[in-house]
């Protein structure tokens, strides 16, 4: 824990609607890697402070309370005048605070060290300001950092406001700070909007500080992708692809194996234990949760599901609020709808479709099948071509298989409908009354043979 912690408040700006994302929704509400981006700069925030956070919050003030809840204090920005406007939004709840960690609701990439490393660099250096910078090969609209001939940082200078001279400095400022509380509040009253955006900036505060006799200093970053912001789409592409780079490599030293990590479309939320091989072309989403020794072949798509240990997804498995227990095998090109639930050692096989469908152990459904609404037994063998009819045109009705049977292939099962312990139904059955166990079932109209039918329609 740093020394700071005790007296340290984290404030995120996040009032700004962000334009440039073309879009209804906020833009720290849009999600990267199956998380809202404001969840990980709150996740940030709590890394380096116990204390929850003040957000500054303006455009969709509403929806942005609702999505963060309990994690965040709120302070609101009616009219968002600028930087410096919004920080002090949030005196009244922050005033009194030794020092001042300063996010953007909008950067979810800055990783707790770095923040560390501020904070270290601030209290040893005693600053009244240490702020975030780094050096880009393209600076675009990112406030130019100005040093003096020893070094020492004089101003920030916003793009818009530079000279020619000054839009060629490639260090910038990322957008971080760590200030003084006792200076922070009182200068920014203090502050003018006499500059080409007609705005309160935060970053004019560098220069009054200075010209108050305080020290102020800057860390730089050592990967500029920890202070990406997020402006437009292609800024979230950016982020949702290095959160994703920085889950596989997280899983990878968790022990799994990736054949073609760049082409995985992964969630945050996402876990997998160890031996557990992921093929190319795979995406998992949501809650899935996937155990240790499972095989994920290309194409599969999880989306909220718990798979066990030593589970097979073949090719094209697509499974959705579903759970698969251990040493179950499913696909290639198999559909598992939500509530369906395989048991240890199930097989569901090619072009098979599941939904509310719970499979007790050691049951089998191999080819192309429809089983919903279905409770099937132990050991249930289900024939290629079985299908449940579940709905009547008004309800789902429920078909129950138990323990041990056999259903034949291309057999429909016209529900509610309960076939008993061990009983079999003969190939290509329609069954509409109940089976008891034990019973052999047949529908199907005796076959004819009608000997040399064939030559006498040849020479016809
Ligand atoms: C700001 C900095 C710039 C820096 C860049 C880094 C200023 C004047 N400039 O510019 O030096 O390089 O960040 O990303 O500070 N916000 C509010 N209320 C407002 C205005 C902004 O809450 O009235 C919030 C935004 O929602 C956003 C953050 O503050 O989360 C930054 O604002 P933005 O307008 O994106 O500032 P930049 O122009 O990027
Ligand atoms: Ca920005």
């Amino acid at each position: 824990m740093n020394s700071l912690d005790n007296n340290l408040d984290v404030i995120i700006l996040a009032a700004g609607q962000g334009t440039r994302m073309k879009s209804a929704k906020i833009k720290i509400l849009h999600a990267a890697a199956g998380r809202p981006i404001i969840d990980y700069v709150l996740d940030l925030a709590g890394a380096i402070s116990d204390r929850p956070p003040v957000m500054v919050i303006g455009h969709q003030r509403e929806s942005v309370q609702k999505a963060v809840g309990d994690r965040a204090r709120f302070a609101v920005q009616d009219e968002q005048k600028g930087t410096g406007h919004a920080v002090l939004q949030a005196a009244p709840l922050v005033d009194g605070a030794r020092h001042v960690l300063i996010l953007s609701g909008d950067v979810p990439l800055t990783r707790p060290e770095t923040l560390r490393r501020l904070l270290d660099e601030h209290e040893r250096s005693q600053n009244a300001l240490t702020l975030l910078t780094m050096v880009l090969d393209d600076p675009a609209m990112y406030g130019r950092i100005v040093r003096d001939a020893e070094g020492a940082v004089t101003r920030i200078v916003e793009a818009k406001d530079a000279s020619d001279d000054e839009k060629q400095i490639r260090e910038v400022n990322a957008g971080i700070y760590v200030f003084d509380g006792e200076h922070l509040f009182d200068n920014l009253r203090n502050l003018s909007t006499d500059n080409a955006q007609g705005e309160y900036y935060l970053t004019d505060l560098l220069g009054v500080l200075r010209g108050g006799g305080h020290r102020v200093g800057a860390v730089i970053a050592g990967d500029p992708i920890e202070a990406l912001g997020v402006n437009s789409r292609a800024d979230l592409a950016s982020v949702e692809g290095e959160i994703q780079r920085r889950v596989v490599i997280q899983l990878m030293a968790g022990g799994v194996t990736f054949r073609n990590p760049a082409t995985v479309v992964i969630d945050s939320t996402v876990s997998i234990g160890n031996d557990t091989v992921v093929y190319p072309f795979v995406t998992i989403e949501g809650t899935t949760s996937i155990g240790s020794r499972c095989v994920i072949e290309p194409g599969v798509h999880l989306t909220n599901v718990k798979v066990g240990d030593d589970v097979y997804l073949k090719t094209g498995t697509v499974a959705e609020d579903a759970i698969i227990e251990d040493e179950a095998a499913v696909g290639p090109y198999a559909h598992l709808r939500p509530g369906t639930k395989l048991g240890r050692h199930v097989k569901v096989g090619n072009f098979v479709e599941t939904k509310k469908a719970v499979f007790g152990e050691g049951a089998k459904a191999s080819h192309l099948s429809y089983i919903g609404d279905a409770e099937v037994g132990a050991d249930v063998n289900i024939g290629a071509g079985t299908i449940t009819c579940n709905y009547d045109g008004v309800n789902k009705n429920k078909t129950v298989i138990e323990d041990g049977a056999f259903i034949g292939s291309d057999t429909q099962l016209v529900a509610p409908v309960r076939i008993g312990q061990g009983a079999y139904v003969g190939a290509g059955s329609t069954i509409t009354k109940d089976v008891p166990a034990e019973a052999l079932a047949l529908s199907r109209t005796p076959q004819r043979i009608i000997e040399g039918w064939a030559t006498r329609k040849k020479t016809k």
